[in-house]
């Protein structure tokens, strides 16, 4: 038994990534999912691949029309929206803060945050009436600490798990759980995207990062879109039945505080001058 079977399901940003791992572990766990993104050809090749329950339905989730249609597309389709899953994303403006311009800040605003808002509204629609449903969407460790990511991404995801909070405490009251995942450091097309590679080349990209990322963090291993569709199947599904208004944090122990190495060496170096300052201090007054 599947831990989403009947369930019916919208991810977008489907075609690559935490996406696309995330749309295929909901399809094994029983769900009808809708596959989207504006990746057209890979997006319908996924859903074409893991074939009954799944179908793909472009939406670019910068606009409301396309992601209004995909609400309604789903329950269209399969009969229900159980689990919007609002994913899809990239990097954005990227420079320092005098040097950024606000064609870029609105660009990155619309696609991560505006998005995200669009995403939660026409879900909230389609499943209010049923009173029923789990919304889940992508922050990022970078919205809770700074230093992670560019100024205006951060910022951006820093909103979209205060909104899932303030959103969160609204539909409670309708029966639907709003939930987002904070991954850290994962391997995805995201990074060769922000280098300005195309997709395909970026998706090769990402597992050639397993090097870089295995020291990212305290835990020794490098973060997969499949360690956080994990925690995506967890709050979607109704075993996070009493979890509401969270920002799930994911991310090998990267944003729990100073790695026990470095605090050790920082010990060492500490114990170093405290000898040291003694021995001044003794050479300074002999015999007290
Ligand atoms: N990879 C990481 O380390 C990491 C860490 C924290 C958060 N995230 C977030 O995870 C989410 C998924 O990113 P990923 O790492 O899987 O990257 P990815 O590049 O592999 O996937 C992003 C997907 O979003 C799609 N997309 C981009 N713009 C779109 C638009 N306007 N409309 C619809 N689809 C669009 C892309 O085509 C792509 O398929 C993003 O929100 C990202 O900010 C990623």
């Amino acid at each position: 038994m599947g831990k989403l079977d009947g369930k019916v399901a919208v991810v977008t940003g489907a075609a690559s990534g935490i996406g696309e791992a995330t749309a295929r572990l909901f399809h094994a766990e029983g769900a009808a999912v809708v596959l989207s993104d504006i990746q057209d050809e890979r997006g319908a090749g996924l859903a074409a691949e893991l074939g009954e329950r799944a179908a793909y339905r472009r939406a670019d989730v910068t606009s409301e029309d396309d992601l209004a249609a995909l609400a309604d597309f789903a329950a269209a389709r399969f009969g229900a929206l159980d689990i919007m899953f609002n994913n899809a994303g990239a990097q954005g403006v990227s420079a320092p803060i005098a040097e950024t311009s606000v064609e870029g800040f609105d660009l990155t605003v619309d696609l991560l945050l505006r998005s995200v808002f669009l995403g939660m509204k026409h879900a909230a629609r389609v499943m209010s009436p049923r009173g029923a449903g789990s919304i889940v969407s992508t922050a990022s460790v970078a919205g809770l600490r700074t230093g992670h990511a560019p100024h205006i991404y951060s910022a951006c995801k820093a909103a979209v798990i205060h909104l899932t909070h303030s959103v969160a405490m609204e539909l409670a009251e309708q029966g639907i759980r709003v939930n987002c995942v904070c991954p850290g450091f994962i391997a995805t097309g995201i990074f060769g995207n922000a280098f300005g590679l195309p997709p395909e080349a970026s998706r090769a990209l990402a597992p050639l990062m397993a090097p870089m990322q295995v020291n990212a963090q305290p835990l020794r291993h490098a973060g997969q879109p499949a360690d956080i569709a994990q925690a995506v199947l967890w709050l979607a599904s109704d075993d996070a039945r009493f979890v509401t208004g969270h920002a799930l944090v994911v991310d090998g122990g990267l944003i729990a505080g100073r790695s026990w190495t470095e605090y050790q060496r920082l010990r060492e170096s500490l114990a170093q001058g405290i000898q040291m300052a003694m021995g001044q201090a003794s050479a300074a007054a002999p015999g007290a």
